[in-house]
């Protein structure tokens, strides 16, 4: 979604906020603006496209020097993507400055309202009412007519905004939409995630729903939009600037799927006991007589997370012997859900932020379930609003293609699993060997990368291709629709993930001469029945991809090409079976010429429905 960056200090904000934008850039980049409270006003400029063209066009204007300002980049909801639509927004006289991230959903009403009170509008956007609000609201002081107009509209906000009625002051609020401020010596940076306050400051804290923080350059009150003080839990941000700059690759999705042996190492770093053959998680110990006694759990999230909690289905029901079942988070809110005692919801998501995992989350716990959060981004609202959980520790992921967090999401999930199976009835002796096997995955990602030319030059055969399937079983059917979303998003090539028995009951008919159908065909259980879907497409012309077991001499009487990857107990397979296709995805993006950290139409996280 958006970005929002804002600054109150002592040195100058222009080049600052910038540079907070380019961080943020990833959450949104239809356009970007940036306002910078002046001597006689508020400087603002914006942009169309990516920060570096709103960069472009301030060079050439005056001002910009002062030391309060905000920014914004923008994932369009209301409006097409043109310069009137772009943020900060103010209103008809340019007293008062904003810049917003969510959905004002009555924002129709509202802006009928004002007209009536005068009140012109130049956008199409929900965001220029607000700013017309808080303006038609002010008498005198702006955090008050800031909670005046918010207490007034439905939706979700995250905003920063300036008046120069007051010059010197920065308010800020949220609710739904994330926003953290950066506790700095003698200057606040706040900004939609750590990404865009690292650089100026480790020590930060996240506003919680309704919450309201107003800041000067020598104080700070964070309270309520009903007025009651809240006292911050400042905490130290664990990313460090080095985990957010490409350092020598290309591209962050590039960094961020040959940095997952790294990521995974940290991720399991401190959680295993071998010679005990136990997991160790400690966000989970207060709950685990709860967890252990459960009656059902229920795998929920949106996009690559959901793939994720798919996989976990298999897990706990192999390792822990739990019913578990998995939803969209988008159905699981509206849908009534039954949630009987004994139920456990788990909600996976990499940003912690996305809308509808949260929505379904809080629906979960209306009806009395545990709520666990599988959760990358430490101090997030979804990681704020559960029980117990367990972060993924793989470190900030940059590109808009979720790849290291989803091979964290997995061993998490493969841990949790171990952990409440070796509490039920799982033999030390199995759960010390699927502990070794888990500790092997990182040097054997390794060598699956190792492989990336020749990946590159199958993609590369295919390139021209507007449709491939992509299919496997088991537990690796959640692979298969990973493999499709991964080149789906980034590359715009129509990609399709199914059971690969499933192919036969209609999408068989796709299959045309050269269609790409990527298999996922290593040593498994139903390994024999992967061959017979293979040969299936092949007598129907199909090119067969296999992502296959290496040493498998029987793959290639059946394949047009293998990508191979070592050889690991199948329950663990998804985390090194899904590498070919991440890297597949990376190069068809790469070679269709297009933007892989920033595809079209997306945005790092959808903290809106
Ligand atoms: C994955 O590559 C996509 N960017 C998207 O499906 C993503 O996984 C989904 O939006 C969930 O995001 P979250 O993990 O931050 O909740």
């Amino acid at each position: 979604m958006c970005g929002i960056v804002g600054y109150i200090g002592t040195v100058s904000a222009k080049g600052l906020l910038v540079e907070g934008l380019k961080r943020l850039e990833y959450r949104g980049y239809d356009s970007a603006g940036i306002a910078v409270m002046g001597d006689k006003g508020i400087d603002i400029e914006r942009a169309v496209g990516r920060v570096a063209n709103l960069e472009g066009k301030l060079e050439g204007r005056k001002g910009f020097g002062g030391s309060l300002g905000i920014a914004h980049t923008r994932w369009a909801t209301h409006g097409a993507v043109t310069e009137t639509n772009c943020h900060p927004h103010t209103d008809n006289a340019g007293k008062i400055c904003l810049v917003h991230n969510g959905i004002i959903e009555n924002y129709a009403a509202i802006r009928t309202w004002l007209g009536k009170r005068g009140h012109t509008f130049n956008s199409e956007t929900d965001t220029e009412a607000l700013a017309c609000l808080v303006a038609e609201l002010y008498d005198g002081d702006l955090e008050a007519a800031g909670n005046a107009a918010l207490k007034e509209v439905t939706g979700a906000y995250a905003i920063a905004v300036i008046s120069t009625e007051e010059p010197d002051v920065l308010v800020c609020a949220r609710k739904g939409g994330p926003l953290m401020v950066g506790v700095g010596s003698g200057e606040y940076v706040v900004a939609s995630d750590p990404s865009a306050i690292v650089a100026h400051t480790n020590r930060a804290f996240a506003l919680d729903d309704y919450n309201v923080v107003r800041l000067t350059r020598d104080s700070i009150r964070t309270s309520t939009i009903h007025n009651k003080d809240v006292t911050p839990k400042v905490m130290m941000l664990e990313a460090q600037l080095e985990e957010i700059e490409l350092g020598g690759f290309d591209h962050y999705m590039q960094k961020e799927i040959f940095e997952q042996p790294r990521a995974l190492r940290t991720t399991l770093r401190g959680r295993i006991d071998r010679d005990e053959g136990r997991i160790v998680l400690g966000g989970l110990l207060n709950n685990a007589k709860e967890l252990v006694r459960a009656r059902k759990l229920i795998m929920t999230g949106q996009g690559t997370a959901l793939h994720a909690g798919m996989i976990g289905e298999y897990l706990f029901e192999d390792f822990a012997k739990i019913p578990t079942e998995v939803e969209y988070a988008s159905e699981f809110r509206y849908r009534n859900p039954i949630v009987e005692e004994g139920t456990v919801v788990c909600a996976i998501s990499q940003s912690g932020e996305t809308a509808d995992t949260l929505a379904a989350l809080d629906e979960a716990k209306d009806k009395g379930a545990l709520a666990l959060g599988i959760v990358n981004s430490v101090g997030s609202t979804i990681s704020r609003s559960t029980d117990a959980g367990v972060y993924l520790r793989v470190g900030p992921e940059i590109g808009v293609a979720s790849t290291k967090a989803f091979t964290g999401q997995v061993a998490v999930l493969t841990m949790m699993s171990l952990f409440l199976g070796r509490r039920r009835l799982m033999s030390v002796e199995k759960c010390k060997q699927m502990i070794g096997e888990l500790e092997g995955v990182p040097d054997k990602i390794e060598l699956v990368l190792q492989q990336a030319d020749q990946i590159k030059a199958v993609t590369e055969k295919h390139i021209e291709k507007e449709n491939w399937l992509f299919m496997g079983r088991g537990v690796n059917y959640p692979t298969a629709l990973e493999g499709a979303l991964k080149l789906k998003e980034i590359s715009y090539i129509h990609a399709e993930g199914m059971p690969a028995a499933e192919m036969k009951h209609g999408p068989i008919a796709l299959i045309t001469d050269g269609l790409p159908a990527v298999f996922i065909a290593n040593q498994g259980a139903q390994y024999t029945k992967v061959l017979a879907n293979i040969a299936e497409v092949r007598a129907r012309g199909g090119h067969v991809i296999a992502v296959a077991t290496e040493g498998d001499a029987e793959i290639k009487d059946h394949a047009d090409d293998i990508l191979w990857v070592p050889e690991i107990a199948e329950p663990l397979s998804p985390l090194l079976t899904v590498v070919p296709l991440q890297l597949m995805a990376y190069y068809a993006a790469l070679l269709r010429g297009h933007d892989v950290d920033k595809p079209r139409n997306l945005a790092k996280s959808v903290t809106v429905e």
